[in-house]
């Protein structure tokens, strides 16, 4: 996820360019850069936020009435000056700017290799750049139907804009999983990946379908799907104010971020899960694959929620590879001196990438010997960089300080590792791996359905938002879902909460049950079932309010508690990445009857890159 704009028109480009970077700035930066035509081709693109791009040109000559440009939140390719965008292909004459994953570009990549051309990024835009130019000049056609034949044989997401010196009026761009938005103006048009840099400029916006492409001049857009028939665009008038554009129409980062979670799953899953053939590709595992074949533990190290998922892949990563894993707050593990064995493998999950405690956990262990994989959503962040290999969550970037969908991506990473790794051990019955590789792959769906339902949780958070304290319960993998609920509901909403094995309730934490206190279940179907439901009887039998987050079909549970709330059923090892979302829901909606700044709730901060 990144940011894109680009002008066309009788005004000057780099002014109007410059300012919807700004604008879009909240979709991630690690680099930037824009691109003009003015006589030739000028790039200007750096690491660094926009404010480091503007300093860059200071008394360069930026003058041109079209221009591209390009805020990156990396997934091929450090952060770093040549891996910014604009890209410029190898006639020097073409500039691409691309948000969105071409997951077959390493095989583009070698064939072009093959016939001659190099590359100066790692980047898989600027494969695809090279390989628009090389069918342009292979096939002898123009630049437009060039990228039409190269759309067609690409997988993955983009959004592209594309400038020719040799036509330098003209904006191609396309898309397929990334959005893209035409402004259109008088004698003028603007793209953007939403409407924030053309608000101020026009609210007449067409919004371009996946798999259509568009011609952009000053006086013309020409609207073709990728089979070359032109499409009639349709206008529509926005009335969005600029807040509610950067949100995506939501009223908050963190719900945006939550519903945004059927899709970051399956970004995640894009391009390494394929259940039909049985595949899972991690190139960070199977690089590391004899360690952790030979693993004699694993180590996981992470704080807050991300420690969650940790310990949710401590349940799946001995059920399916039978490894010893132990689970450490990285704060605890830099200073008590763990005893580290050359080989151990210690993996750090961190959304950030820069959270202190866990970077100096594991450069201090690392100076042990041990293989370190991180878990990162941030791509070229600290972590990832100083890890021995890893994989990405590719969840885009996270603005609420709340973690919501990051988690859930690194689950899904977690639970495709500890499959492949099970395979690899041969620990996994054949029939287990493939209902378990078929089950993950249907989770994104599962995810946009139960979300589907989310105004049920608002409902029940409008009944408890006056409680003082919360007790939230789990068994089994359910457990740490419980402990990232009550975190949720503390970060987000003040009122404190603790969560617990739901059969730990017994050795004291029941003396707090009274009719005032609000006991959220984590309870989906699963081995457990059946001693959870005696736990609820416990907290019933004392007058306990109990709110179950419960698989459809349940027919006990909800002759117990006060309330539920229905999840699709799931194998237990997958229940986390469902039962996580009400919770998250029911923080983001008790905070916001509580008028707290759900975004940045007091105290807090996005990354703790402190110790
Ligand atoms: C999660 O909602 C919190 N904001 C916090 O606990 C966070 O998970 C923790 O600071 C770790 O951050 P990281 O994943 O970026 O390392
Ligand atoms: N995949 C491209 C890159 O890594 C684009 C990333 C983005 O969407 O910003 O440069």
């Amino acid at each position: 996820m990144c940011g894109i704009v680009g002008y066309t028109g009788p005004r000057e480009a780099y002014p109007i360019v410059i300012k919807g970077l700004k604008r879009l700035e909240y979709r991630g930066y690690d680099s930037t850069g824009v691109a003009l035509l003015n006589g030739g081709l000028k790039v200007y693109k750096k690491k660094g936020r926009v404010a480091d791009l503007e300093e860059f040109v200071v008394g360069a000559d930026l003058h041109s009435h079209i221009g591209i440009g390009h805020t990156r939140w990396a997934t091929h390719g450090e952060p770093n000056d040549r891996n910014a965008h604009p890209h410029t292909s190898a006639s020097g004459k073409l500039a691409m700017i691309h948000n969105g994953i071409i997951e077959n570009y390493a095989q583009i990549k070698k064939d072009l290799s093959k016939k001659g051309y190099s590359f100066t990024s790692d980047t898989d835009t600027e494969v695809l750049l090279n390989f628009i130019e090389d069918i342009k000049k292979n096939n002898e056609c123009n630049l437009e139907e060039a990228v039409r034949i190269a759309l067609k044989r690409i997988t993955g997401a983009y959004c592209i804009l594309l400038i020719d010196q040799d036509d330098p009026q003209t904006i191609i761009a396309a898309r397929k999983g990334s959005p893209l938005v035409i402004g259109v103006g008088k004698g003028e048009h603007f793209l953007g990946s939403d409407a924030s840099p053309m608000l101020e400029y026009t609210k007449e916006v067409v919004y371009v379908n996946d798999y259509e492409l568009a011609i952009v001049r000053p006086d013309e857009l020409i609207l073709k799907n990728l089979g070359n028939e032109t499409i009639t665009p349709f206008i529509t008038k926005l009335d969005m104010e600029l807040a509610a554009i950067e949100k995506g129409g939501y009223d908050h980062f963190m719900l945006k971020e939550i519903f945004e979670q059927p899709s970051t799953i399956h970004d995640c899953l894009r391009g390494r899960l394929d259940a039909a053939h049985g595949i899972i590709r991690l190139s960070g595992v199977q690089n590391n694959i004899d360690a952790f074949k030979n693993a004699k533990r694993i180590m996981i190290v992470a704080c807050g929620t991300s420690w969650h998922a940790g310990l949710v892949a401590e349940y799946i990563i001995e059920e399916l590879c039978r490894i010893p894993v132990e689970v450490e707050y990285a704060s605890e593990f830099r200073y008590r001196n763990p005893v580290i064995n050359k080989g151990d493998i210690i993996i750090a999950i961190s959304q950030s990438g820069e959270t202190a405690d866990t970077l100096v956990a594991i450069e201090k262990a690392k100076e042990q010997g041990a293989i370190i994989f991180g878990i990162v959503n941030a791509v070229g962040s600290s972590i990832a960089r100083i890890s021995h290999g890893g994989a990405y969550t590719h969840a885009g970037p996270e603005i609420g300080v709340a973690s919501t969908k990051a988690f859930t991506g690194q689950l899904a990473v977690l639970t495709m590792m500890a499959l492949k790794i099970a395979k690899e051990n041969g620990t996994i019955p054949d029939e287990r791996y493939t209902k378990l590789l078929f089950e993950l792959e249907s989770i994104p769906e599962k995810v946009e359905a139960l979300l589907a339902n989310a105004t049920a949780i608002k409902v029940i958070a409008e009944k408890y938002k006056g409680a003082n304290d919360a007790l939230f319960l789990g068994r089994g993998y359910n457990f740490p879902i419980a402990l990232e609920g009550a975190l949720k509901l503390k970060e987000i909403s003040y009122i404190h909460a603790e969560g617990y094995p739901a059969a730990e309730m017994k050795h004291g934490p029941i003396a707090l049950v009274t009719e005032t206190l609000p006991v959220v279940f984590v309870a989906t179907k699963d081995s457990y079932h059946e001693k959870i439901v005696s736990n609820i009887q416990e907290i019933k039998a004392r007058k306990g309010k109990v709110i179950a987050i419960i698989t459809e079909g349940d027919e006990v549970i909800p002759g117990l508690a006060d309330d539920v709330f229905f999840v699709p059923p799931a194998d237990e090892i997958m229940a986390p990445m469902l039962s996580v979302i009400p919770l998250q829901l029911l923080s983001y909606y008790v905070g916001i009857a509580k008028g707290v700044d759900v975004d940045k709730p007091r105290n807090l901060a996005k990354s703790v890159t402190v110790e």
